[in-house]
């Protein structure tokens, strides 16, 4: 069953059956202010923060489903029957009415056919300025005149998301509003700044700022008082929940369509005034519009695919890059599911998001790189979650104590121990680096001094490069190690389920394995041959424990448990086999090759699904905490024999590094949610967007998926199957093709823009083999490797396999 279809065209998925089981979400803005929106224009913005700076409220996990949001609602004064914009929240009987929703890049529209009048509400935020813009369009498809009414709805917050959920005695007197000039302000009582306005581009009949009146008492957001009357009450006040509806007559003529523009932003009345003047201008909207369009051309462009699989073209032309971008923004925490009570950067997401997209967004992994070199300690581990705010100096006027302002680190406390550190978190950071380094080619970054958490907070003046926290991460690897060699699991490793404390983590030493042989890579290239020996030595020695004391026969150990006890051994009943030790043993290149060829083999025979790879398998279901929380979770749920799907895409990395173009492209298409667009009565969730984790085979509910976009398999799908499958990976002085794809991909094409030159990248396979190059041909001339172009410049490669 489907309820849309991928628009590449346009861009967009258009959801045309909007009765869907669950919220399909998108996200708007991509600079300070952000909005995370549903299919029925349900959702929430925040400014900067959706924990401390909510502008508009939402009472997520609720019923009814996922409001409240940006509501326009039209009503026909002739009988006084009214309708959304969107299908919610008036809920006209889809029977009778007509609606779509479009998610674009940075925007949503929904549009509505209902008793001869089409709507079409767009949902945006322009770069450069902080305002939500719904830009509704109504058009009057009957032969008669029609006298209609235009009403807009929202629920302002009280910016902190716990004073918008708690100890109302405090916060319901916190905030007020006004109206002048068409104008609504609302005022955080407890905050200097604390204003948004809410303007339109009309002379507004009526407005409402209360909650309370808007609605009506024992009224919802589906027949509010004021829609059902047709009368706004006009009132304002201090203290009580409020609301933003801008109310307007207006009577079109047969084919006649009106514009109404509503504008949702941060700041006072005047900004609201300034804004509403620079968009009466309507060639800037238009221009708004075109500059976001632009501004994602310019990502897209920089890898465009064309393969015999239109599901990997659809995903990794638009949609894959799309939510790979958005997790490097959002950094995780603001969804449907994390409604913004977490903040800050989760280290080892961060850092693997991180290094997945530096070539089409090299500026924000660079900010984030150094925002997580500088939550590093000295001793070598990161901050598992932090806020990169506590390490920059603070400039400005201080805000005064308020509780709904972002509060100041406590020096004290910010620097958890090694009691909290997760043995994984700082290792993703060094291919993030490297990968950060070959894409730009900027060496020096390596160079660049940074402090540490620690010792900034101390008030010491201590600085390292780039290149020296590097060291003191793989040194901390080197150090934490347990009574068999293999690193410690610590708090957690990748796996925040499985809490190993002192006991130990095959993952984590595979990572530090493929750290360290970045590393050496690295430090090849800057021709430091002290470290090249000694971190060489370092990985050779792993590589030795890989092999020796975590092959069972069949595949690698998960690990130990503190007391020594195998974990993922052929003798357990229960999580027998584990994805993320197989599946990193091979990528990483530790595993010798006859040991990765079984390890391979054990994934697709036990842990491969039609939706994807499972994390373990047979499911726990008796507890047992030295293995950690995994035991006490559902079986088939969360790490706990789901499909969870970040690690899918390394089982597909390693089926590659094994020349396995087969059970690549076969893991790769499982896990592929546009696949699955025509079964969502089993996935539920958006086909459009990768999402955490799909329940396993011990579930119920078995190929449901959960939780989309904030995910690391957005981005690992998307550097998975550009560097692995299609094999274009760029190097320090060269851009490498080196595919590894199924045996009947007769050719695929790419264009690759790399440090500013583009490659015409067109790959044949007239012998039909699965890994392999006979011949690379440049400019029509064969060469050995493919050099880095003058910027501007424009290439053909002409890559033959064999
Ligand atoms: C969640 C966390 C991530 C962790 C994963 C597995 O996705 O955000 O940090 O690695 O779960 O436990």
């Amino acid at each position: 069953m489907r309820y849309g279809y991928f628009d590449n065209e346009r861009r967009e998925y258009v959801i045309d059956r909007v009765d869907l089981p669950t919220s399909w979400t998108n996200y708007l803005g991509v600079e300070d202010m952000a909005a995370v929106i549903n299919h029925t224009a349900g959702g929430y913005c925040f400014y900067r923060t959706p924990e401390y700076h909510r502008i508009s409220r939402f009472r997520g996990n609720s019923v009814p489903m996922d409001r409240p949001g940006f509501y326009v609602y039209l009503r026909d004064r002739a009988d006084g029957d009214y309708w959304s914009a969107s299908w919610q929240p008036v809920g006209k009987p889809l029977t009778r009415a007509t609606y779509k929703a479009r998610h674009g890049l940075s925007y949503s529209v929904y549009e509505c056919d209902y008793r001869g009048i089409y709507s079409e509400q767009r949902m945006t935020i322009p770069r450069g300025e902080n305002v939500l813009i719904w830009d509704v369009k109504v058009t009057n498809n009957t032969a008669g005149p029609r006298q209609l009414s235009i009403f807009s709805y929202l629920e302002f917050s009280f910016h902190h998301i716990m004073i918008d959920n708690q100890n109302f005695q405090m916060s319901l007197y916190c905030a007020g509003s006004s109206y002048e000039d068409g104008i609504i302000e609302e005022d955080l009582f407890y905050e200097q700044e604390g204003y948004q306005y809410f303007a339109s581009d009309f002379t507004p009949d009526g407005f409402d700022t209360l909650r309370s009146d808007f609605l009506g008492t024992y009224h919802t957001e589906t027949d509010p008082d004021s829609v059902v009357t047709g009368k706004c009450k006009g009132t304002t006040e201090l203290g009580g929940n409020h609301c933003g509806t801008l109310m307007k007559d207006f009577t079109l003529q047969p084919g006649e369509t009106a514009r109404f523009v509503y504008f949702l932003g941060e700041g006072r009345r005047a900004e609201g005034a300034r804004i509403r003047a620079k968009y009466a201008d309507r060639g800037r909207l238009e221009d708004a519009y075109r500059d976001l369009a632009e501004y994602w051309d310019r990502k897209l462009s920089k890898l465009v695919i064309d393969t015999p699989d239109a599901g990997m073209n659809t995903m990794i032309n638009i949609w894959n890059l799309y939510q790979s971008e958005i997790n490097v923004m959002f950094s995780r925490f603001a969804s449907f599911i994390e409604v913004g009570g977490r903040v800050g950067l989760g280290y080892r997401d961060t850092a693997q998001d991180a290094m997945t997209i530096p070539h089409s967004n090299p500026d924000k992994c660079r900010q984030r790189i150094i925002e997580l070199l500088k939550g590093l300690t000295t001793t070598g581990y990161g901050l598992h979650l932090f806020q990169p705010e506590w390490f920059e100096e603070q400039t400005g006027v201080k805000p005064f104590k308020s509780p709904t302002v972002i509060p100041e680190a406590d020096k004290s406390t910010v620097i958890h121990g090694l009691k909290d550190a997760c043995s994984d978190d700082a290792l993703w950071l060094i291919p993030s680096i490297v990968e950060y380094i070959k894409e730009t080619g900027d060496l020096a970054f390596a160079d660049l001094q940074l402090p540490y958490a620690d010792t900034y907070m101390e008030g010491k003046d201590l600085t390292e490069s780039v290149y020296d926290h590097m060291k003191r991460i793989l040194d901390f690897s080197a150090e934490q190690v347990g009574q068999t060699g293999v690193c410690k699991g610590l708090r957690a490793d990748w796996n925040d389920c499985l809490n190993l404390g002192g006991g130990e983590s095959a993952l984590v030493s595979c990572l530090h394995y493929w750290a360290l042989t970045n590393f050496v890579e690295l430090a090849v290239r800057l021709d430091r041959p002290e470290d090249v020996r000694r971190y060489g030595e370092i990985a050779a020695h792993v590589k030795e424990v890989i092999n020796t004391v975590l092959w069972d026969g069949e595949w690698f150990l998960r690990g130990f448990t503190v007391s020594g006890r195998k974990i993922g051994c052929s003798a357990d009943r229960e999580g027998r086999v584990h994805l993320e030790s197989n599946a990193w043993a091979i990528l990483s290149g530790a595993a010798e090759e006859e040991k990765g060829r079984k390890a391979l083999e054990s994934m697709d025979r036990y842990l491969y699904t039609p939706y994807g790879l499972l994390l373990n398998t047979p499911a726990y279901t008796v507890p047992d905490d030295e293995i950690g929380f995994v035991t006490r979770v559902y079986p088939g749920l969360k790490e706990n024999s789901s499909v969870f799907s970040h690690p899918n895409p390394w089982a597909q990395a390693a089926a590659c590094r094994l020349g396995r173009g087969d059970l690549a492209m076969k893991f790769y298409l499982a896990l592929c949610p546009y696949h699955q667009n025509d079964r969502i009565e089993t996935r539920v969730s958006e086909p459009y967007s990768y999402c955490q984790f799909i329940a396993g085979k011990d579930h119920a509910k078995f190929g449901r998926a959960h939780h989309p976009f904030m995910t690391g398999s957005g981005g690992w799908s998307y550097f998975t199957a550009t560097r692995y499958i299609l094999g274009l990976k760029p190097g320090f002085d060269e851009l490498t093709v080196d595919p590894c794809i199924p045996a009947d991909w007769k050719e695929f094409r790419a264009q690759r823009s790399f440090r500013g030159a583009t490659y015409d990248i067109h790959v044949t396979n007239p012998d039909g083999v699965m890994k392999g190059v006979k011949e690379i041909v440049v400019d029509a001339v064969p060469m050995e490797r493919i050099p880095v172009f003058e910027a501007g410049t424009k290439h053909t490669v002409e890559v033959r396999m064999g």
